[in-house]
């Protein structure tokens, strides 16, 4: 067990162009933005591990001794289990909730005692810890916070409990892991992820460890050669949705109109394979003006697909409205129906204009974040390199 503390952050996710198509067979584009989720851990001597999560109000301790003494043979030991229903429920009655419960506070308790007991469970005792874990990432709008939280514990534990080395020994102010921890990092988050969502594709967790883009179809995932470095605003309309419903409603339209909806769905897979052909050419210079103006068209033509398929919403047509009142492109990302939309700025877009654009959004009642896409994956960081805000937040834990 490691005697130092650590801070790490991993990013969340939205996707580019593919979304409802890529339920149906078709090329997604996924790529991490920089809205990070950031964990601390603090090995203590004081018999106890705590964890504290303030976004969900999340205040809990257990005494180590109490866990040690639970039975926890039914973690597999060695290998990376997947979580069955029937170890769910265990966890669930060692931290004493409900049969039912599903809120997020709940899954997010569960998710780390799954990891924490797995991973732990190695070493000749459990370790004592306090675990913090703080994100700009809202929860439940599709971009990948659960995910996130997951790799964050899942990176943080791994390493603590010297299952993979710690990056920052090397010295400098941030560090990632080698390519074979990624992918242990990558496999414990995904179990993290099952707890909380049951039976998620991997995206969110992929995107997470690694960063960057990744294109996406049939369950495979591959990272795009040259992460795209756009800068975008990332609007969350507060409208509730949900992508269960959402996703049925588009299968229902397509076996009602098989050759209308169809043609839609290859057309949008057409949009993700030229979209990630542009981006393909992306210098260290960027992009020039006239692959802007395509990546603007392929943004437009999509959210007319996304309407014509049902999963547009009002409030979605506004955000069109008011970026494109700017001169500015938008679509939903994610499920649909409400939830969030990207905006993309160009270089030329001067800052009065996304400042015009930010106001005008909020005063729709949405949120607004200027970001990037093409983020950093899971990161560890030395606390004095982090921003002053990032660190106020996580020395106020
Ligand atoms: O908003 P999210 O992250 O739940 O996006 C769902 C994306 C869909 O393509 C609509 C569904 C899916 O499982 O891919």
């Amino acid at each position: 067990m490691l005697s130092e503390g650590l801070l790490v952050s991993a990013p969340g996710k939205v996707i580019l162009h593919g979304e409802h198509a890529v339920v149906h067979g078709k090329v997604a584009l996924a790529v991490a933005v920089n809205l990070r989720t950031f964990l601390r851990l603090q090995p203590r001597n004081n018999g106890k591990v705590s964890l504290r999560l303030p976004n969900i109000g999340v205040k809990r301790d257990w005494e180590v001794a109490k866990l040690q003494q639970l039975d926890t043979s039914f973690l597999e030991p060695g290998d990376v289990a997947a979580p069955t229903p029937e170890q769910v429920e265990k966890l669930k009655e060692m931290a004493g909730f409900p049969e039912d419960c599903k809120g997020s506070e709940h899954l997010a308790v569960l998710a780390f005692l799954y990891l924490y007991l797995s991973i732990g469970r190695k070493q000749s005792t459990l370790p004592s810890l306090d675990v913090s874990v703080w994100s700009e990432l809202p929860t439940g709008a599709g971009l990948g916070s659960s995910a996130a939280y997951a790799v964050c514990l899942a990176a943080a534990l791994l390493t603590a409990c010297e299952e993979i080395p710690n990056p920052l020994r090397d010295g400098g102010h941030a560090s990632r892991w080698a390519t074979e921890d990624l992918e242990f990092i990558n496999k414990w988050a995904f179990q993290g992820e099952r707890v909380i969502h049951g039976n998620p594709s991997g995206v969110d967790n992929a995107v997470s460890t690694w960063g960057g883009a990744l294109r996406y179809q049939r369950g495979q995932m591959t990272p795009l050669q040259r992460p795209p470095a756009l800068k975008i605003l990332l609007t969350n309309t507060q409208v509730p949705r949900s992508t269960k419903a959402l996703v049925a409603n588009v299968r229902s339209r397509l076996i009602k109109f098989p050759k209308i909806v169809a043609p839609l769905l290859d057309s949008m897979d057409a949009i993700s394979l030229e979209c990630e052909r542009v981006l393909g050419e992306m210098t260290e210079a960027g992009l020039a003006p006239e692959q802007y103006l395509i990546l603007e068209e392929l943004i437009d033509m999509n959210q007319h697909h996304l309407n014509a398929l049902g999963v547009g919403h009002t409030s979605l047509d506004q955000l069109c409205q008011v970026t494109g009142a700017q001169g500015l492109h938008s679509k939903l990302t994610g499920a649909g129906g409400g939830g969030c939309g990207i905006t993309l700025l160009r270089p030329d877009v001067g800052q009065p204009t996304v400042e015009a654009t930010k106001q005008a959004l909020a005063s729709c009642g949405f949120d607004c974040w200027e970001t990037s896409i093409g983020a950093p994956g899971v990161s560890i960081h030395q606390a004095a390199s982090l921003d002053a805000a990032i660190r106020q937040a996580l020395n106020g834990l």
